[in-house]
């Protein structure tokens, strides 16, 4: 079994998520790599899986789950929506809470060997670490205007 190299299981559970952009098909997919065990050091919390990806978007509005620059917020072996606040489980992508409650994210198939992460998903093609603008553009809004002296 082969698959593309993401990166480690390591550097998911510091940053706390890693997403990266695939094609399917013609489209493009963003996704988000999360840990599954909360305390992976903790005896008998280590799974099979220690690390799980999902498809980064919210099932209840078009809102991504990871953001650049920000990450996911993650929280007590969850990933929480950041615009209504659904907390979705990291291991199974389940929802029983708020607005997207009693649905779950769509999955994408990951293999960790050696402690490195792989997709192994065969609809997804790797294209690059990290995510696509959002909106092409005047969502950054820097401190540039505010360092603008005049005399
Ligand atoms: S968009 Fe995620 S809970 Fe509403």
């Amino acid at each position: 079994m082969s698959g593309y190299r993401l990166t480690t299981v390591e550097t998911v559970r510091e940053r706390g998520s890693w997403a990266f952009t695939a094609r399917e098909g013609d489209a493009d997919r963003e996704v988000l790599l999360v840990p599954c065990a909360d305390e992976p050091d903790e005896e008998g919390a280590s799974p099979d899986q220690p690390v799980r990806a999902w498809i980064n978007r919210c099932t209840h509005e078009d809102q991504r789950l990871h953001r650049e620059g920000v990450g996911a917020v993650t929280r007590g072996g969850s990933v929480v929506c950041p615009k209504h606040g659904s907390a979705f489980d990291a291991c199974e992508g389940s929802c029983d809470n708020g607005e997207a409650a009693g649905t779950t994210l769509r999955s994408v198939d990951v293999t960790v060997r050696d402690g490195a992460v792989f997709l192994t998903d065969g609809d997804l093609n790797y294209l690059r670490e990290g995510l696509p603008d959002e909106d092409g553009g005047d969502g950054d809004e820097g401190p540039s205007s505010s360092s603008h002296l005049t005399f």
